[in-house]
């Protein structure tokens, strides 16, 4: 049995007073359940205090972005070492926004993969089509393309390490989700990828999220596909009230 995982991706939102407060909330709606775990993913300014917060619950923090280099003249960059240090396990990398508006490629984001995996992070890995690209029936030409990119030369060990999050491009932050079918769909291709790529063992053991639009109202019927193992939230997981709510669905 895969274990569901529900992680909140913060994104640009949030000083420091509104991320104690979120966090807090979180931390205190949070019922004890042991068959799901809770990223939050709140902005780099606000890691080392969120991990004061939740250090000892059981809510785990993970970082929107990070930089493959290890250290030196790379101005506004954050390495893998930094995000240890202020109680980070978890980094997402190849995040849509990322890939559109900051034009990282799949080699870009694969190098951030090793230097993840290499220095003893845990990576969210993100993957997604556009919308012209779904309307051209290309969607799982796209993922693999991707996926293979991403994973280049990352080994069968490092895969307990990773939870790949399918995000239609196209779903978010639009409100549109992909139906329960379209994300089960590709869900499946995913692992059927990995097994090819792995070993069956591996991706059976794989945990995909879905990401687009979960809201507590389809939160359950996403949750609920068999190869849907958990949620990455943006918008909703702002609001203290819909994320354990989100949560919740997963158990
Ligand atoms: P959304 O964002 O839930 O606001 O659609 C999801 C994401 O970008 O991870």
């Amino acid at each position: 049995m895969r274990k569901k995982v529900i992680a909140g991706n913060w994104k640009m939102n949030l000083n420091l007073s509104d991320s104690i407060k979120l966090v807090s909330q979180i931390k205190n709606g949070l019922s004890e359940n042991d068959n799901v775990d809770v990223i939050v993913c709140p902005p780099f300014t606000s890691l080392e205090t969120v991990y004061t917060l939740v250090k000892d619950s059981p809510v785990k923090l993970g970082a929107q972005n990070v930089h493959f280099e290890k250290s030196g003249a790379f101005t506004g960059e954050i390495s893998t070492e930094m995000l240890k240090s202020v109680g980070c396990e978890y980094a997402i990398v190849g995040h849509s926004e990322r890939r559109t508006i900051f034009n990282e490629s799949d080699e870009t984001i694969n190098k951030k993969n090793k230097a993840v995996l290499t220095d003893g992070l845990k990576l969210i890995f993100c993957v997604g089509e556009t919308l012209d690209e779904r309307e051209k029936g290309i969607t799982q030409k796209v993922i693999e393309t991707q996926i293979k990119g991403g994973l280049a030369g990352i080994n069968e060990n490092d895969l307990k390490n990773i939870i790949i999050a399918y995000e239609p491009v196209w779903a978010i932050g639009t409100g549109k989700t992909a139906s329960p079918e379209q994300a089960q769909e590709i869900h499946k291709f995913i692992r059927s990828l990995i097994e090819k790529l792995y070993s069956a063992s591996a991706s059976n053991d794989l945990v995909i999220q879905y990401g687009g639009s979960v809201k507590p109202n389809n939160a359950v019927e996403l949750l609920s596909q068999e190869d849907i193992d958990g949620a990455l939230v943006g918008g909703a997981c702002l609001d203290s009230a819909s994320f354990l709510e989100i949560i919740k669905a997963a158990y």
